[in-house]
Formats: C-alpha cells, sequence, structure tokens
C-alpha cells in the first residue's frame, strides 16, 4: 500500500509532546518530511534525533509572530515547500469559570489556543497556496459542547471551530482544504495536569472511562491516525470538516459505562 503522506512538508505546533508528538511519529511512518516546531527544546530534540533524517526541531513560540515566521521559513527552505500546517500547540490550563478567570489568564489561553492558529493559517498560506495543500487545526470537543470550568479554554477552541470553516469557504479555490479534530480526553501531560488540578482528582480516571461510549480514554495515536488521513490525498475532497476523535463522547450520557455510576444505597 502507498504511503500517504509520501515526501509531504509538514510543521506541526506542539509536536514535542502528547498528541502533536504522535501525530509527528505517524506522519513520518506515512513517508513526510516533519518540522518539529515547539517551546520544549529537549523533548522536541530527542524526538527529532530518535526519527533521525525526517525530522527538524525547530524552537517556537507559537502565539509570536516573528517566530512563527521563522518556523515556516525554515520548512520552506530546508524542504522546498510547505504542504501540510497542523496547528496543534495548546494549553488547557487554568481549568475555570468565567468569573475566576483574571485578564492575564484570558490572554493567555487566547495567544496560545487561538492566536497561534490565525498566525499559523496567516503566515502559511502563500506557501499552501503554491501547493495545494491543507491546514489541521486541533479543536476540542469543549469547543462543541462546553464543558464545567473551561469557559475561555472552550471559547478558544470553539473560535477554532469557525476559523476552520469561515476559511475552508475563502480558501476552496485556492484549493487549500482546512479541516479540525476534536478529541475529548487524550492521555498526555496535559490532561495529567489537569486531572491533578480538579477538585476531586481520585475519582477523574473512572470519569474519563465513562465520557466515552466506547469505554476507554485514548492514546495519542488514535488521534494522530485521523489527522494522517485527513491530511492526505484521501481526504481531498474533505473541508471545513470538524470531526470528533472522542469515541463517542458527544452522543449521549454514560453510554456502554465500564463503570457502574455511583450507588444511590451506599
Ligand atoms: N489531551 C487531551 O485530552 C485533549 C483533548 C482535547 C483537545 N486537546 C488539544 O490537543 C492539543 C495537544 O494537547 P496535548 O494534550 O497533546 O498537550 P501536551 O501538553 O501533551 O503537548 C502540548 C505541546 O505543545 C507545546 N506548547 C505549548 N504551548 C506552546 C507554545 N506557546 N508554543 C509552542 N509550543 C507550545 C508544549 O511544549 C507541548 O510539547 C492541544 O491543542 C489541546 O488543547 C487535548
Amino acid at each position: 500500500m502507498p504511503l500517504r503522506l509520501q515526501d509531504k512538508v509538514a510543521l506541526i505546533t506542539g509536536g514535542a509532546a502528547g498528541i502533536g508528538a504522535a501525530i509527528v511519529r505517524r506522519f513520518v511512518q506515512e513517508g513526510a518530511w516533519v518540522m518539529v516546531g515547539d517551546r520544549d527544546q529537549p523533548h522536541g530534540a530527542a524526538l527529532c534525533q530518535e526519527l533521525s533524517g525526517a525530522t527538524v526541531f525547530q524552537g517556537l513560540d507559537v502565539s509570536e509572530a516573528d517566530s512563527f515566521a521563522v518556523a515556516i521559513e525554515r520548512a520552506v527552505g530546508q524542504w522546498g515547500k510547505l504542504d501540510i500546517l497542523v496547528n496543534n500547540a495548546g494549553i488547557a490550563l487554568p481549568a475555570e469559570t468565567v468569573q475566576n478567570t483574571t485578564l492575564d489568564q484570558f490572554d493567555e489561553l487566547v495567544a496560545v489556543n487561538l492566536r497561534s492558529v490565525f498566525l499559523g493559517c496567516k503566515l502559511a498560506y502563500p506557501h499552501l497556496k503554491a501547493s495545494r495543500g491543507c491546514v489541521l487545526n486541533i479543536s476540542s470537543m469543549a469547543g462543541v459542547t462546553g464543558q464545567e470550568r473551561h469557559a475561555i479554554y472552550g471559547a478558544t477552541k470553539g473560535a477554532i471551530i469557525a476559523l476552520t470553516k469561515c476559511a475552508a469557504v475563502d480558501w476552496g479555490r485556492d484549493g487549500i482544504r482546512i479541516n479540525a479534530l476534536c478529541p475529548a480526553g487524550v492521555w498526555t501531560d496535559t490532561l495529567r495536569q489537569w486531572i491533578k488540578a480538579q477538585p476531586e482528582a481520585a475519582g477523574i480516571e473512572e470519569y474519563l472511562k465513562r465520557i466515552h461510549a466506547l469505554g476507554y480514554c485514548p492514546e495519542p495515536v488514535e488521534v494522530a491516525t485521523v489527522a494522517a488521513f485527513l491530511c492526505s490525498e484521501e481526504a481531498r475532497f474533505v473541508t471545513g470538516c470538524i470531526m470528533p476523535v472522542s469515541g463517542g463522547s458527544e452522543c449521549g450520557y454514560n453510554v456502554h459505562a465500564p463503570v457502574p455510576l455511583a450507588d444511590p444505597q451506599s
């Protein structure tokens, strides 16, 4: 079977860890050349060393226009083109209500999660137009359904969904596709930190199984396989798509629950 991303050039933000690192691995398996853009130099460089040859690490702060421009130009300089931008870098904390979020916290969440997607799309546009390439944004089910104590995080993820749909309309005639993935929970460092920040951290692991209709919280590779498909030729007629990779979490309450709900008798 031919490789899905043979000789495609991709920039993956937040590629040093978690979902981003899984996408990097998957893209390399599928034949792509990958620039790993991340502010975490040690993990990003270690990943690139492990995957030798097909990847290059670039220090990147996605909230800064100059930093993003350098990463895009380096990818184009290295491999002569840019076919795929994966806007994956994001932060989930602080997880709070509107009234308990400070202005600085609001600004940071918006800068890292949303301003970054705008910057990446804007700066990559001429290169993607030249390659008839694509963008994949990593949103979240929190931007679709809402989530307790995640008002600003959810707002940034919902805005990414709107940006994705609008840009799909604008860019269709340029031959650029843009889609978004919405995970619910995925086992990564962000999720582990988020669990620690919850008032009842001990019960959260079971809760994470319950919210997914398929009965488990997935590893990042489950998101990476869908990312590879959406960025491949197989998805050439797919744009503006907001795709849940959520084990059916949005389909109903506690469907196929692997553990019983709290026993009202106890
Ligand atoms: N893990 C989940 O349960 C989950 C669920 C839904 C959506 N998501 C989304 O998936 C994406 C990846 O999340 P993850 O769980 O893999 O996180 P993670 O913390 O495991 O990895 C995120 C990576 O992004 C990098 N990063 C953070 N801020 C950055 C910045 N300003 N510039 C450059 N790099 C930066 C980090 O250094 C890290 O390598 C995020 O956008 C997140 O909102 C995650």
